[in-house]
């Protein structure tokens, strides 16, 4: 684009290394590098990722977002250390507002464990700084194809519009202006906010799907590939209480899904990454990632990286809080081992091959190593042993059932709160119990309408309720929706 040439910044730009300039596929590792080299060689210092427990938000159970440690420079509560920074942060989606888990493993994008890339300014520079680097980034450094990429802006920000016409060269109808929340970015009901430009790759018109503000905006054609936010405001309780005092910028880019792009896949499980762990699992159960089997070494792959890094973090399994989260994510994977058929603790074996991929990364991974395996064969030896109990219940409860038929409440939180059965575990052994000859087309009915957007920091996922499909007793949406603050009912039930 010929405006690149003519923003302020490109004269003084350092010369990174272009993942383009290469003959391989960028790995995971490779775009995760870029990324931080990039801004560090725009002043920014690179900061490596907080814990996924947080230190500075109780209301908070896990980091679901870059910005989350960087709060308090934000709002002005605390001075930071440097005007710029940028890292690559762990998140963890699984529970409270931002809850992925009942998807994760059937759609293309949802993880519970994901590394958010970001940038951030605290009152240093603002909008045409951040959206030029931005652009420079994913088409120079990144070489997306300029055509295949277009932007949201807030409704009336006519300011960012107009950076994105003299940066990109964009014309009109690729600068999409967005109304409400899609384009107005809150940490949560408290913390700093402000209306933000979202990047959009097109998959291409063999994946259906329209633009942003379209009506067929759910699709899976394009994709928020990097959210910059424009933090100006601040929230209490859900309404703007002030203005900050220095406008800053918070990014957020997910690693795994900009590696679909470049790695020219539509799914997170067929990147490089995800391919190995999932290599790891097909052998340790000696059967293959196809047909049905798929989703259940996807949830072993994704739930291997947040349980494990979960735990190198402090977290163990409990029956309440943060570890009540990491227990339910834990069993659901090895539901679906158990599913696969293997006959011993499968968890604790794929560890190496996690260390392996992300400990280089994450040194703090490596440390743990021996402690994580421990603690997911202790965990797998213990599930095992309420499973069959759990399946016998199951199995009486549904016999005689018919399409349409309803799973009754008890048996469903039972089934989920005394022996830690998954939702969607319990989901498709109703569905197979009661339709055999239309489960699979019924499995596939909730998760591809929760997956239809998923974007950074907002998943609409719909829960399962009788008006989209599941004929769902209530009692399914209390196991699936652990509160922030833990409960003590739910303190005294698992095994
Ligand atoms: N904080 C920006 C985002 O999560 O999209």
């Amino acid at each position: 684009m010929a405006s690149r040439a003519a923003t302020p910044y490109m004269a003084c730009f350092p010369k990174a290394p272009r993942l383009k300039a290469r003959d391989a596929m960028p790995s995971l590792n490779e775009i995760r590098s870029t990324f931080l080299n990039y801004f560090a060689a725009d002043g920014h210092e690179k900061v490596h990722s907080a814990p996924l427990v947080p230190q500075n938000d109780p209301t908070l159970l896990f980091v679901n977002a870059g910005m989350v440690p960087f709060k308090d420079y934000f709002t002005g509560a605390a001075k930071p250390p440097y005007p710029r920074a940028t890292s690559s942060q762990k998140c963890v989606r699984a529970g409270g507002k931002h809850n992925d888990l009942d998807n994760v493993g059937y759609t293309a994008r949802h993880l519970t464990f994901f590394e958010m890339l970001g940038n951030f300014s605290f009152g240093d520079y603002f909008k045409e700084h951040a959206i030029e680097r931005a652009w420079n980034l994913v088409t120079r450094d990144f070489d997306l194809d300029p055509k295949r990429l277009m932007v949201t802006v807030y409704i009336d920000d006519d300011e960012a519009a107009a950076i994105w016409k003299k940066v990109a060269g964009f014309s009109d109808d690729k600068i999409v202006r967005i109304a409400g929340s899609d384009n107005f970015w809150a940490m949560g009901e408290n913390g700093p906010c402000g209306p933000c430009t979202e990047i959009f790759w097109d998959h291409g018109d063999s994946v259906p799907g329209g633009p942003p503000g379209s009506p067929d905006e759910d699709g899976d054609r394009f994709v928020e590939i990097w959210n910059n936010v424009f933090m100006q405001f601040e929230k209490e309780n859900d309404e703007i209480v002030r203005k900050l005092e220095k406008p800053s910028i918070d990014t957020g880019m997910g690693l795994e899904r900009m590696t679909t792009v470049l790695q020219g896949v539509h799914s997170v499980y067929e990147t490089d990454l995800f391919k190995t762990l999932i290599a790891a699992s097909e052998d340790a159960t000696s059967t293959r990632a196809e047909g049905e089997r798929k989703p259940s070494h996807q949830v072993i792959a994704d739930h291997l990286r947040s349980s494990s890094f979960l735990i190198a973090d402090g977290v163990t399994p409990s029956n309440e809080g943060r570890g009540y989260v990491l227990r339910r994510i834990m069993r659901r994977a090895m539901r679906h081992a158990h599913l696969l058929g293997a006959s011993d603790p499968l968890m604790h074996r794929l560890v190496p091959t996690l260390v392996a991929e992300m400990g280089a990364a994450y040194p703090e991974l490596a440390r743990a190593q021996a402690f994580i395996e421990d603690t997911l064969k202790q965990e797998e030896i213990r599930f095992r042993t309420t499973l069959s109990k759990g399946m016998a219940l199951f199995d009486t409860a549904v016999q005689g059932f018919r399409p349409g038929d309803m799973l009754d409440g008890q048996t469903a939180f039972t089934l989920s709160d005394t022996y830690g059965f998954p939702l969607d575990l319990t989901r498709t052994r109703r569905a197979a119990a009661a339709f055999p000859s239309t489960s699979k087309a019924s499995r596939r009915r909730w998760p591809s309408s929760a997956s239809a957007r998923a974007r950074t920091g907002r998943a609409r996922a719909r829960r399962p309720t009788p008006a989209n499909g599941w004929p769902c007793a209530t009692a399914w949406d209390r196991p699936s929706s652990p509160a922030m603050t833990p409960s003590r009912d739910r303190a005294r039930s698992w095994p």
